[in-house]
C-alpha cells in the first residue's frame, strides 16, 4: 500500500509497559485511535498510521515506549537474523551521522547469545550503510539516537525502530528522589485506582511526588510527552514534526502530599515546578504520614507506597506492624469516606492495617512484584 493523502500507510507499532498495564495502555492507543489491538505480558500490539503513533508517544501516559515495526519474518539463528536485517533500507531511515544500539529480547530463542544476534544485527546495518554510501553509524550504548530492538523467538525474528528514544517515562521534568516510582506505573496506577481530574487526591509520602505531578498534569491538560525529544524527529524516512500539543480545559482539583523528609518535599515541589504546574497545584507539607489530615471535605483517593524493604528499608520506625496499625487507625478516623490505595511489595500490608482490601492488583515495579490494594475507609 502507498501512503496517499486519502489512506494513510497503516503499520504494525509495539508499545510495551510495566505489566500489569497492558489494559491501561490499550485503552491509551485507542484513545488515539489504533486499532487491531493486542495485549500480550509486557505489552500492546497495534496498527495505526504515523501521526496516530506519534500521538501516542506524546500522549500515553503508561506505556514505556513505542516502537515501529520494520521488519518481521522467519528467521531463529544468528545468520539469518543477519540476513533479515541486511535486507532492509536502514540508510533510508535515519542518517549515517547517528549513533545507533541495538538490543534483543529472546522469547523461547534457541540461539545461544542474544548479545551476540544484537552484535549480528549491528553488522547488518553498518554493512548495509557501506554498500551505500561507503561510511557506517557509529555505536553509543548509552545515549543512542536510534535504538533497535529485536524480538526473536524459536522461528520469527521481529525487528523495531524505537520511536521514543529515551524511554517515555523519562518525562524532563524529574530531580531524583529517594526511591521515585517510575513516572508511566504512576500514571498507570492513577487510572487503576479509577482516579479522574475533578476528585481530591492525597498522598501521605509522596516523596518527590510523583502521583500528584502525573495527575496535576491530566487535570491541567498537559501531555505527558510535553518535554520529551522524540527519536522519530530525527527519522528521515517519515514526517519527523512533533504533534501539536491540543489546547485543554485545566479541571480544578484538590491536589496534596506530605512526606517526613524535607529535603524530598522540597524536591517535589521543584519537580511541580519543573512539570509546568502552577506555584499553587499541589499543596505539599512536611508531616508523618500518622500524624495526617484530610486536605478538604469532600472525600477523594488516598494514594501511596511506602518505602520498598528491598530499595531503602523501613526508615519510618523499626516495627512496620506498629507503625501500619497508627496509620491505618488515623485514616479510620479522619478519613471517612475516601478511598485508600496502596502500592506495596509487602504481601503482608493488609494484616498490618487490620484492613480488609475490597480490592487486589498484581502489578509489576521493574523486577519487584507488588500489590495495589484499595481499602475502602468507612
Ligand atoms: C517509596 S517512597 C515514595 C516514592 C514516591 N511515590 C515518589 O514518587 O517519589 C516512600 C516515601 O515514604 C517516606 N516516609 C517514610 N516514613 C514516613 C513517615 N513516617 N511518614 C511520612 N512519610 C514517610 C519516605 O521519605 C519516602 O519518600
Amino acid at each position: 500500500m502507498s501512503e496517499t493523502h486519502h489512506s494513510p500507510l497503516i503499520e504494525r507499532f509495539f508499545a510495551p509497559c510495566p505489566r500489569g498495564l497492558e489494559p491501561i495502555v490499550a485503552q491509551e492507543c485507542a484513545d488515539c485511535s489504533a486499532s487491531d489491538l493486542k495485549e500480550i505480558p509486557g505489552g500492546v500490539l497495534f496498527a495505526a498510521d504515523w501521526s496516530t503513533a506519534k500521538r501516542i508517544n506524546l500522549e500515553s501516559r503508561s506505556a514505556s515506549r513505542v516502537l515501529w515495526q520494520a521488519a518481521s519474518g522467519p528467521a531463529r539463528t544468528e545468520q539469518q537474523v543477519y540476513e533479515l536485517a541486511l535486507a532492509l533500507p536502514w540508510d533510508t531511515w535515519f542518517s549515517v551521522n547517528n549513533t545507533i544500539r541495538v538490543a534483543t529480547t529472546g522469547l523461547n530463542a534457541t540461539v545461544r547469545s542474544l548479545d551476540f544476534v544484537s552484535l549480528r544485527i549491528k553488522d547488518a546495518v553498518c554493512d548495509r550503510f557501506r554498500e551505500v554510501m561507503d561510511a557506517r553509524p557509529s555505536v553509543n550504548t548509552q545515549r543512542p539516537d536510534i535504538r533497535i530492538q529485536c524480538v526473536l523467538t524459536d522461528r520469527d525474528c521481529t525487528l523495531y525502530l524505537d520511536m521514543s528514544g529515551e524511554a517515555l517515562f523519562k518525562r524532563g521534568w524529574r530531580e531524583a528522589g529517594e526511591a521515585p516510582l517510575r513516572e508511566n506505573l504512576a500514571a498507570g496506577i492513577l487510572k487503576l485506582a479509577g482516579w479522574t481530574p475533578g476528585t481530591p487526591l492525597f498522598d501521605p509520602m509522596c516523596g518527590s511526588g510523583t502521583f500528584l505531578i502525573e495527575a496535576a498534569q491530566m487535570a491541567a491538560g498537559v501531555p505527558p510527552g510535553a518535554l520529551h525529544g522524540f527519536a522519530f524527529e530525527k527519522f528521515l524516512h517519515r514526517d519527523p514534526s512533533r504533534p501539536a500539543v491540543e489546547k485543554r480545559e485545566a479541571i480544578s482539583t484538590v491536589f496534596a502530599g506530605s512526606d517526613i523528609d524535607g529535603d524530598l518535599v522540597a524536591t517535589a515541589r521543584t519537580n511541580a515546578w519543573n512539570a509546568g504546574l502552577a506555584e499553587d497545584a499541589i499543596r505539599f507539607d512536611v508531616k508523618d504520614a500518622r500524624d495526617v489530615e484530610p486536605p478538604c471535605e469532600q472525600p477523594g483517593i488516598v494514594l501511596m507506597n511506602p518505602p520498598y524493604e528491598e530499595r531503602i528499608g523501613f526508615s519510618y520506625t523499626r516495627d512496620a506492624t506498629e507503625f501500619f496499625d497508627a496509620f491505618a487507625a488515623t485514616m479510620k478516623r479522619r478519613f471517612k469516606g475516601w478511598t485508600l490505595y496502596v502500592l506495596t511489595t509487602d504481601m503482608q500490608l493488609q494484616s498490618k492495617m487490620r484492613l480488609k482490601p475490597e480490592r487486589r492488583v498484581v502489578l509489576f515495579n521493574g523486577p519487584l512484584e507488588c500489590r495495589l490494594y484499595r481499602f475502602d475507609l468507612r
